[in-house]
């Protein structure tokens, strides 16, 4: 029993411990423009952009390997070049607006504890998911449209199930933030620029409120 109570104190005490070292952390990295609508606008571009590379990739891929059932017109005879420069050109600005996003959003990983829940540690398991294929997509396409394959896997059978993957996590990613995106989604920069004057809506200062 004291040995319990004991190691329960401990475990009290490392753990406040580390939330205050994350709230100090999260309030380093604090940024005015760490805002929660930089998230939403740089993520609507993410989102129409990865919409774009998947429905030019799902394209390209049923020309390649047409389904019985589904013909696909063959006319007008640029449709599959444009189709295809769209894909890579929109896939390569995917980079930058990517890491801007993960620029905005990162302080949000100094949280502590970084889970609470097995819904949240569902939720956190699919950021990851999101996270991991949104950058290996549009890089190793880039690699593959320079035609260096440093890696020993199928290049377009990995491409092709990591996009389903992709589609996938974003659409639980916007499921979650849904609330907020709605919220956030029309306010102009005026609006943003007077949530952010409270600490209402920065990412990092959301966490520190969070944890208050
Ligand atoms: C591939 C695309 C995307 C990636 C890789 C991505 C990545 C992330 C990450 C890592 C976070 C932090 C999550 C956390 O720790 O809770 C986040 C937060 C967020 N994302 Fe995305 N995201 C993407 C697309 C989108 C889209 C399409 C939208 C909606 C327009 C969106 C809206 C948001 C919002 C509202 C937050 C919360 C920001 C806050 O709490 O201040 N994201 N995103």
């Amino acid at each position: 029993m004291g040995g319990d109570s004991t190691a329960g104190s401990v475990t009290e005490r490392v753990s406040d411990a580390l939330r205050q070292r994350s709230e100090r952390v999260q309030r380093a990295l604090g940024s005015p423009l760490r805002t929660t609508r930089m998230a939403v606008v740089i993520g609507r571009l993410l989102g129409g952009a990865f919409v774009i590379c998947f429905f030019t990739g799902l394209y390209s891929h049923l020309l390649q390997d047409p389904l019985p059932w589904l013909p696909l017109p063959a006319r007008p005879v640029h449709l599959y070049a444009w189709n295809q420069g769209g894909h890579v050109v929109v896939g390569t600005m995917l980079i930058p607006l990517l890491l801007a996003k993960l620029w905005t959003v990162f302080p949000k990983l100094f949280t502590w504890p970084p889970v609470h829940g097995i819904l949240h540690l569902l939720e956190r398991i699919s950021v990851a998911v999101l996270v991991a294929t949104a950058l290996m997509q549009p890089v190793t396409g880039l690699l593959d449209a320079l035609q260096w394959y440093p890696w020993g896997f199928s290049f377009r059978r990995t491409h092709f199930a990591l996009a389903w993957v992709l589609l996938g996590a974003m659409a639980v990613h916007i499921a979650v933030h849904l609330p907020t995106i709605t919220r956030v989604w029309r306010a102009d920069a005026g609006e943003a620029d007077a949530e952010r004057s409270d600490d209402a809506d920065t990412v990092s200062g959301q966490e520190a409120r969070d944890e208050r």
